[in-house]
């Protein structure tokens, strides 16, 4: 192989042009195929896929297959601009069942088209209600929301800036997470900590000013970060006094993963528009939904304003026909309900099989969002996260890696097999150390 022609997102790019094969296949994982829920390399060296939270399903499912075969056959292209097709609405219905203050659901391609739908709603949704001031986002330290200019805005994890100056009247305030000493668990409060915090920035920028509060039910690419149930109550609290509109980015958390249908209704959150997407193709097709509460839909369709924004394919018909067999799938096989009881063995298992390790912090996660953080200070501490790392790979696992987090998103019908290979493969990378 002579050249390396692909720009990878999120990746930092080996400097040469003339990579051999075997060094790209060390420096990114290259899937070949995939074999329930695993992904082989050309070499058909087989890895247990935990690395992201889209792939909640196995690979190659029958039932969906079938229903793609179906869908691109019966018709394969179909655009929601001034048209339309049936598969979209009966997504929407069964999306709207999920969440029953909710009234309509709008498409896109991915979470950050999701999540760019719900900002420019709200503006929107504030210039017709006649308070044009309010255009304001405020969001968390540590929260991800998307790559386009406008989610990344509001996203806050030190990157942003390569790209200059982004949307203007974002503020990012500190989560739970940042009143959290070394030793401590955190508890109610640092949720009263974060609350406050929350409030007086609310109170500096001026809350006629402030439209929005975007906020992650568990953070994910910070690390699985799961914050006291009393936080969310405090934030819905304070966002009601101010009118301030409050935005759940469910994009990683929605469709089971945290053990409920979306994590936000278990929450005091009570949230205005949900997002939602990764797990609800399960990775089979690109795909988002940006669900509105009955205020919001009353402005956008109810009003006759329309929302003048959108992409040529979002909502295709196979992307939403996948979707429909997903939420199938999930209610025939109770996978959310699986999901809270598999996370809890596997956390479980891994607390008790690393309590005496030094270098863990906390195993800590909520159904298969499950994180396991390490001691990271120094060098020396570096050195060795660097080598679980290596370790882990070498086990036979992908799983993701923020700077001192392994973060672990297990398909939702993982079987019991796979999850003691994967308890077995973490505690060995991690004790093989020692
Ligand atoms: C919480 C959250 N919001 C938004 C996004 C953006 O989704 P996408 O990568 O599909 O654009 C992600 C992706 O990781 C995410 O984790």
């Amino acid at each position: 192989m002579s050249r390396y022609y692909v720009v990878h997102p999120f990746t930092t790019m080996p400097k040469k042009s003339n990579l051999t094969e075997e060094e790209v296949n060390n420096r990114f994982f290259m899937a070949n195929k995939g074999e329930r829920h695993w992904v082989l390399n050309k070499d058909d060296q087989a890895f247990l896929n935990l690395s992201n939270a889209a792939y909640s399903l196995d690979q190659s499912n029958e039932i969906i297959l079938k229903a793609i075969f179906e869908q691109y056959n019966k018709l394969s292209a179909s655009i929601m601009v001034n048209q339309g097709h049936w598969i979209a609405n009966k997504l929407a219905e069964k999306l709207l069942n999920l969440a029953p203050k909710f009234s309509s659901v709008f498409y896109s391609n991915d979470g950050t088209g999701a999540m760019e739908s719900a900002l420019k709603a709200t503006r929107q949704y504030f210039i017709e209600k006649d308070m044009p001031n309010k255009q304001k986002f405020i969001s968390l330290n540590g929260g991800y929301h998307g790559s386009s200019i406008g989610a990344l805005s509001i996203t806050n994890l030190g990157f942003e800036g390569v790209f200059g100056d982004l949307l203007q009247g974002c503020i990012s305030v500190p989560s739970p997470e940042d009143f959290r000493e070394k030793e401590d668990k955190l508890d109610d409060r640092h949720a009263k900590q974060a609350a406050y915090e929350l409030e007086q920035a609310i109170l500096k920028a001026g809350p006629e000013t402030v439209a929005a509060f975007v906020i992650e039910p568990v953070q994910s690419v910070n690390g699985i970060r799961v914050f006291p149930n009393l936080y969310f109550q405090l934030v819905r609290q304070i966002t009601r006094r101010y009118n301030i509109l409050v935005i759940a980015d469910e994009i990683t958390t929605g469709i089971g993963r945290t053990g409920e249908w979306l994590t936000s209704s278990s929450l005091k959150l009570d949230p205005d528009i949900i997002t939602i997407s990764k797990g609800l193709t399960a990775g089979y097709f690109p795909l988002g939904a940006t669900l509105f509460s009955s205020q919001i839909t009353d402005h956008l369709i109810e009003n006759g304003s329309g929302f003048p924004h959108g992409t040529t394919l979002s909502g295709h018909p196979v992307g939403c026909s996948i979707a429909i067999k997903v939420l199938e799938i999930f209610e025939k096989e109770n996978l959310p309900f699986r999901a809270k009881e598999a996370g809890e063995y596997i956390m479980n298992e891994l607390r008790e099989g690393l309590n005496k390790e030094n270098i863990i912090r906390e195993v800590r996660g909520k159904g298969l969002m499950i994180g396991i953080e390490l001691n990271i200070e120094s060098e020396e501490e570096i050195e060795r996260f660097n080598t679980i790392k290596s370790n882990i790979k070498k086990s036979g696992i992908l799983a993701t890696f923020s700077h001192n987090v392994i973060s672990l998103y297990p398909p939702l019908n993982i079987s019991k097999s796979d999850m003691d290979y994967m308890i077995d493969a973490l505690k060995s990378s991690i004790l093989l150390i020692d």
